[in-house]
């Protein structure tokens, strides 16, 4: 039996995500990477060559000027993996969308062109929108609550995987001996009625050699989580120590079981940041080095009211206890990260400058050092099965450089990731089976 295989994803966020602000200030980075699409190919193709799973592409859809410069800027996800899709070959291509701001006919029609654009290696991360203020743009003053987030976000899984097996196998005849192009009684209309979408059916596109798209999901609460495990075959999160990460690997995978799921059929694959030097002190050192140069504590403090709804926190004494009662503008947004914040803070009775400094030094993790040590705990969270996989932030390019070219190798020496592709699909890759079409499947049975 071949031994249980790490999966390595990429996650793009150009001139500079969350706690990235002045990460556009590398030289090494084009000043306009989040918009540049050669910059995207060069960086992929470098996955690629690492033999990398997948990109990565988070999204979102409401900014402010206090917005990171990469979300200030960017390239929206499937118009871009569209044109990564055609310069790459294997990498698989996963694009953020949320089922709040999006109609299911439409986003799965979308998803389904990747994935024959890309013959077979489209993802798509189902997110439900953490900024409460995108509302603001779709004609609604306010986000939905969550209970109506992640009651349409099931129905529309229903919706999108019904629609992507409107045509069975060999609908399309295109026989032009017998002039057939179509064989009708295998094309099936949807007539999906349910509480949030009405979608008649049929969807105008075939399936593609994965079947149909990889689903991710990104959210944490108990009903982000118990999406996941109705819903996805991998999950994007985050995981500050092994045992964080052993806690939500065995939640998640507990909670597919009890939905009658095969564990094994679901990725988790948290997002992290890999520091490499030439020795342990020196990986701290840069780190160190990253984490005071990308983001000032000015910049700290504006930002961190992101996940309370862009609640503006400057109007607070920074020397003052923590506003707990700020709890209450996350309540529609990004509210189980706000409240981890608000309860550490609580718990440990910090001022508010002591919980932005506290956010602001917490992102790096536990993947710093020589190559060695990085490969090692890698190692060590996959083994303790805390991770199947990591979705790679790519951060500042040398140090991207330095994984694929130190770090992958390691992986590759001790057999626990790939020295080339098992397959040309993101499905065959992530060792995902295809999905069957419910509908094929009766039709067999029917003439058994
Ligand atoms: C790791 C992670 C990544 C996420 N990425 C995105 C994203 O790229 N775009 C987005 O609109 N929401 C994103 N979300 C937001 C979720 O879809 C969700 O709306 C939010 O986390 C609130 O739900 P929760 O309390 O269940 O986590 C992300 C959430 C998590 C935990």
């Amino acid at each position: 039996m071949t031994k249980r295989q790490l999966k390595l994803g990429l996650v793009t966020t150009g001139v500079g995500g969350p706690g990235e602000y002045n990460r556009w200030l590398d030289p090494e980075i084009p000043v306009d990477a989040s918009v540049n699409i050669d910059w995207y190919i060069d960086i992929a193709r470098q996955a690629e060559a690492a033999k990398f799973d997948l990109v990565f592409i988070v999204d979102s859809q409401f900014i402010t000027p206090d917005s990171p410069p990469h979300y200030l800027n960017r390239l929206e996800p499937l118009t871009l993996l569209s044109a990564l899709a055609v310069a790459t070959s294997h990498i698989g291509l996963v694009a953020t969308a949320t089922t709040s701001y999006n109609d299911p006919y439409n986003l799965a029609r979308r998803l389904a062109s990747l994935d024959l654009i890309s013959k077979g290696r489209a993802g798509w991360n189902v997110v439900t929108s953490g900024d409460a203020g995108t509302s603001r743009n779709y004609g609604k003053d306010e986000h939905y609550d969550y209970d109506t987030r992640y009651g349409r976000a099931h129905e529309y899984l229903d919706v999108a995987r019904g629609l992507w097996r409107s045509y069975e196998d060999g609908a399309l005849v295109r026989d032009r001996e017998t002039g057939q192009f179509l064989d009708p009684t295998k094309l099936h209309a949807l007539n999906h009625k349910g509480r949030f979408f009405s979608v008649e059916g049929p969807l105008n596109i075939q399936r593609s050699p994965q079947g149909e798209p990889v689903i991710f999901q990104a959210g944490d609460s108990d009903q982000g989580r118990d999406l996941g495990a109705a819903i996805a075959d991998g999950i994007f999160t985050h995981s500050k120590t092994i045992e964080q990460g052993q806690a939500f690997y065995a939640d998640l995978k507990r909670r597919a079981v009890a939905r009658g799921r095969n564990p094994e059929e679901i990725v988790i694959m948290p997002g992290v940041t890999v520091t490499v030097g030439d020795t342990d002190a020196e990986g701290r050192d840069i780190q160190r080095h990253y984490q005071e140069q990308d983001h000032s504590f000015d910049q700290a403090l504006a930002a961190f009211g992101r996940s309370f709804g862009w609640h503006d926190f400057r109007q607070y004494d920074l020397d003052a206890p923590f506003p707990a009662e700020a709890l209450e503008y996350a309540r529609n947004s990004f509210f189980t990260g706000a409240k981890k914040v608000t309860d550490l803070a609580v718990s440990k009775s910090l001022t508010l400058r002591q919980a932005v400094e506290a956010s602001r030094t917490s992102r790096p993790g536990p993947f710093v050092g020589s190559a060695a040590t990085v490969a090692d705990q890698i190692a060590l969270w996959f083994e303790g099965r805390a991770i199947d996989g990591l979705n790679i932030h790519a951060g500042h390019p040398s140090q991207f450089r330095r994984f694929t070219q130190e770090v992958v190798p390691i992986l590759q020496e001790r057999g626990i990731f790939r020295r080339d592709y098992e397959a040309s699909t993101l499905r065959g890759n992530l060792g995902l089976p295809i999905p069957t079409n419910v509908r094929e499947t009766r039709r067999e049975e029917l003439a058994a």
